[in-house]
């Protein structure tokens, strides 16, 4: 996996984009490392957003690695699916289902990478022990639902705890934040050991979207330069 030696990995969410211009969006910041993809159900979050016809139309029409986060109910029903449909890595949450393991193993087994969603509410201890069969822990920094919510930086504690496990246990897998990351904020989540950092306001409320990402890699850069991986 890239991540951890190879810098902070970027990865826009089209959230804040224009929706009727999808592929252009996509097109805006290819020099990005992931596409995140926020697919919401008006269930499990109290929004409604796009799902596996747009996420496969969007295939065609990016090099990007798409990163789907999936913000649904019943995800071991739907969350294969995503994989089939060419994304590189497929998120869901823990509170949506019993059985994470199981809808990891059915992620990687469909071809893609699998992410373990947490809110900011939810405790991380108890999920450590399963963190070997993701390939991504996603650590939510605002209530997952809407894009332009500020920044919590209460959720850095499990930040810091993911990377000291991680580091400890050998671990590949990447540590996400999503959720209020901007130019003000991108530098602590860096230092607390972030490698993949999710910006959708920040990058596409502005002017120049592939400009925004490279000041947030940046920043990320700067920040975590001086950690030892
Ligand atoms: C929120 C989504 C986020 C959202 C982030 O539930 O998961 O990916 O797009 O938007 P900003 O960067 O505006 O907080
Ligand atoms: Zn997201």
């Amino acid at each position: 996996m890239p991540g951890n030696t190879s810098g902070p990995l970027i990865a826009p969410s089209i959230l804040s984009a224009d929706f009727a211009r999808l592929a252009d969006a996509a097109a805006a910041v290819n020099g990005a490392d992931w596409l995140h993809v926020d697919v919401m159900d008006g269930h499990f979050v109290p929004n409604l957003t796009i799902g596996l016809p747009v996420v496969e139309s969007l295939r065609a029409h990016t090099a990007l690695p798409m990163d789907c986060h999936l913000m649904i109910e019943n995800p071991g029903r739907w969350a294969p699916g995503y994989a089939e449909a060419g994304a590189y890595n497929v998120t869901f949450h823990a509170e949506a289902t019993d059985d994470p393991v199981a809808v990891a193993r059915d992620i990687r087994a469909a071809g893609a990478r699998a992410g373990l969603g947490i809110k900011p509410q939810t405790p991380l201890e108890r999920y450590l022990e399963i963190l070997r069969e993701f390939d991504t822990l996603l650590i939510m920094s605002v209530d997952p639902g809407f894009g332009g919510q500020a920044f919590i930086a209460e959720v850095l504690t499990k930040v810091r705890t993911a990377r000291r496990f991680i580091d400890a246990t050998g671990l590949t897998i990447l540590v996400e934040i999503d959720g209020g990351i901007n130019e003000d904020t991108i530098e602590q989540a860096a230092e607390a050991g972030v490698d993949c950092f999710v910006a959708g306001t920040a990058v596409y409320h502005t002017d120049d979207p592939a400009a925004a990402v490279e000041r947030l890699r940046r920043r990320a850069a700067a920040a975590s330069a001086h950690l030892h991986r």
